[in-house]
């Protein structure tokens, strides 16, 4: 996981002192990827200026970017006014995986003591250990106890084995990622090469933003081949696009992130990397390498304008992002349908799957693949899709699907749905799925990601930035993009369109019914306090309703920290009763579809075992509102869209109890955000 961020200024001149501010603010926004540790490479002050003319601070702390940012202030040594005309810095935020939460173990990792090279890294390398030894024996000596520092050792062994060949920077890295397995996002920054940035990933993202007053804001030509220059040469061809060639870049400054919600303050211009290619800033000018054209690819890496806007990342009057996210939900909901669903004729179009229709509609089986939360929207909605579209569906945890070497075929269409868009277990499934010859569609948040990328088509959730480690408006908003990829699937069948036009009036009322739910937060709050000290909290449903329990108890788990289980009320027998006492709290979801007699089974055998259920359930329903049983009564509409009320007031009930235990909502402890490791 982990968050990169980097910032070159040429030519733009910025005291010390607001380079860190720059590094620090990218390094908050992108903090919900991990918050073990953070650290910073900056140059150092002329004063301490040695060999080679110029130096490289490393500053790093454990624990959040906060304590980062104290530690710079601290920093008079590092003469914060001193002004820097061109100047480029390193950041990095950690979420710990080879070696503990500590400042040694902490981004940016050094080649030497001398800091020669630095580098920043997201992601995993699996052949570390190989690497390492190699290293050891050479005589390179390791500090941490990373799979990362082999990079800046390994590109020091490239270097001090150059033979006299004047390499560029980026003919380094490209000889270094050439020994490296696994997954990575990397920026490096050298003393032999100041001002100067080079950047590459494999399988994490990056990209890179473009800010200037000059028009060089062409896209970039990618230049292929080895990059090896004789002595004395120059490097040629470094500028982004033939037209450009001449052109003297007078000032520009380039954001490296590993999300867009770092660089969207500074500029919407951005570039994508591609897998594998060599981004590099030289003289202010960016140009894209790689050793060799791979059959049918692109050799052109667009820079795209971002649609997102700041205060879509900002957390308002909010106490916490999660909250925010929480109370986005009708407008998120409505940005997901906007422009898809027509109301007037019932025709729900998704731009994105329409080419691909015919293919889907031919296939064998539907396979929904995803992790966490969403492969509970999948859960959550395979029932009306299977109704809806008449296939089998499937629906499968990426790890897990992945161990059991599941069987795929030609003829099965394959979902990915991550809001990230770039989970590694969903990530390595998709892979899977395509060399197998399946169709792969994506269902994801984030515009450009790897997942959204690498699938033939695919649908935006458009449910905006999801800054909350915990996810919420992203679980609605793939709930209701599976819903209209059903509802498209089913437009020409006669017998589902009396169906179809009760679920599209509920998805019309969809908004509104949140916004009711919504204004239920103080009695949730309320429960809350009841709650708050207990150990444990099981969660039972079934049905339409089964995968809200899942996704209530791992919200509950993920940052509360407290014991929670969704169970499936017809499993109760079966096991979990065992659990219930008179000291047990238990929330049932008892709606009124077709399990509202089971479930109110379900009821009375916690309730002969002195359990103290508390009831989400419909307004509409005075058997139970008028029971003595504690309700959380809720606005009713179609059987297959309840669940999104009904997650609601669990995602609200997780929210107060965290805070009221003491917990930081948006930063739970050991996750992050976009899990791109396997
Ligand atoms: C839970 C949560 C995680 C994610 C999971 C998949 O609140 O957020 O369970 O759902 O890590 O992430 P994406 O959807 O980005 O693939």
């Amino acid at each position: 996981m982990c968050g990169i961020f980097a910032y070159l200024n040429y030519r733009v001149p910025r005291t010390r002192k607001e380079i860190f501010e720059t590094l620090v603010n990218g390094l908050q926004r992108l903090e919900y990827r991990g918050y073990d540790s953070a650290g910073v490479a900056v140059d150092g002050p002329n004063k301490t200026t040695d060999i080679n003319g110029n130096s490289i601070c490393l500053i790093k702390k454990q624990g959040k970017v906060k304590a980062l940012d104290e530690e710079l202030h601290k920093k008079d040594s590092l003469n914060l006014e001193e002004e820097l005309s061109t100047h480029f810095g390193l950041a990095h935020t950690r979420w710990a995986t080879h070696g503990e939460p500590s400042a040694l173990n902490s981004h940016p990792h050094r080649s030497d003591k001398n800091n020669e090279f630095v580098v920043i890294h997201n992601g995993i390398i699996t052949n570390y250990k190989e690497l390492k030894e190699y290293l050891i024996n050479k005589g390179y000596e390791f500090e941490s106890e990373t799979d990362t520092e082999v990079i800046p050792k390994l590109i020091k062994y490239v270097y001090d084995n150059r033979d006299n060949e004047n390499v560029t920077f980026s003919t380094l890295v490209e000889r270094v990622i050439k020994q490296l397995e696994g997954a990575f996002a990397l920026v490096f920054k050298s003393r032999h090469f100041p001002g100067e940035a080079v950047s590459t990933r494999r399988g994490s993202p990056l990209l890179i933003g473009v800010r200037s007053d000059q028009e060089i804001l062409n896209n970039i030509h990618v230049m292929y081949g080895s990059g090896h220059l004789k002595d004395g040469e120059k490097e040629k061809n470094q500028h982004n696009s033939p037209d450009d060639a001449t052109q003297e870049v007078k000032e520009v400054e380039y954001f490296f992130a590993s999300d867009a919600s770092a660089i969207i303050e500074h500029t919407n211009k951005v570039l994508y990397l591609e897998d594998d290619d060599v981004a590099v800033v030289t003289k202010g000018v960016l140009s894209i390498h790689r050793v060799n054209r791979q059959a049918g690819e692109d050799p052109v890496r667009a820079i795209q304008t971002l649609q997102i806007e700041l205060q879509h990342i900002m957390k308002g009057n909010f106490e916490a992002f999660m909250q925010k996210e929480i109370f986005e939900q009708p407008e998120s909901v409505v940005n997901t349908m906007r422009g898809r669903i027509c109301f007037d004729s019932n025709n729900v179009v998704l731009g994105g799957l329409k080419d691909h229709l015919k293919e889907i509609k031919r296939c064998r089986r539907l396979i929904m693949i995803g992790c966490g939360t969403s492969f509970h929207a999948a859960l959550a909605t395979r029932q009306i899709l299977e109704e809806l579209t008449e296939l089998p569906v499937m629906v499968e945890l990426a790890s897990d699907f992945l161990d059991r070497i599941t069987p795929v075929f030609r003829d099965d269409v394959c979902f990915f749905i991550s809001q990230s868009g770039e989970t590694a277990d969903t990530l390595m499934a998709l892979r899977y799925c395509k060399e197998r010859g399946a169709l792969t569609v994506g269902v994801t948040n984030t515009v450009g990601s790897t997942i959204c990328r690498e699938t033939a088509c695919g649908v935006h959730i458009n449910a905006g930035p999801e800054i909350g480690v915990a996810s919420t408006k992203a679980y609605t908003s793939q709930f209701v993009a599976l819903i209209m990829f059903g509802l498209m699937m089913s437009e020409d069948r006669l017998s589902l369109q009396k169906r179809r036009l009760d679920i599209m009036a509920g998805l019309k009322d969809l908004p509104d019914l949140i916004k009711k739910v919504l204004l239920l937060d103080d009695g949730i709050k309320t429960i809350a306090n009841e709650l708050y000290e207990q150990k444990s909290l099981l969660v039972m449903g079934r049905g339409f309703n089964y995968a809200t329990c899942l996704e209530g108890a791992l919200k509950i788990k993920e940052i509360t920290y407290m014991h929670s289980e969704g169970i499936l009320a017809g499993e109760l027998k079966h096991g979990p009763l065992a659990l219930v006492d008179k000291d047990m709290p238990v929330i049932m979801i008892i709606m009124k579809d077709g399990c509202y007699t089971k479930c109110q089974n379900a009821l009375q055998q916690v309730a002969a075992r002195s359990g103290r259920p508390i009831i989400i359930c419909c307004q509409d329903d005075p058997e139970i509102t008028k029971s003595a049983y504690q309700t959380i009564a809720l606005p009713q509409t179609v059987d297959c869209l309840q669940a999104i009320l009904s997650v609601i007031p669990l995602q609200l009930l997780s929210f107060h109890l965290a805070v009221l235990r003491g917990y930081d909502v948006d930063c739970p402890r050991n996750l992050a955000k976009s899990v791109t490791v396997e």
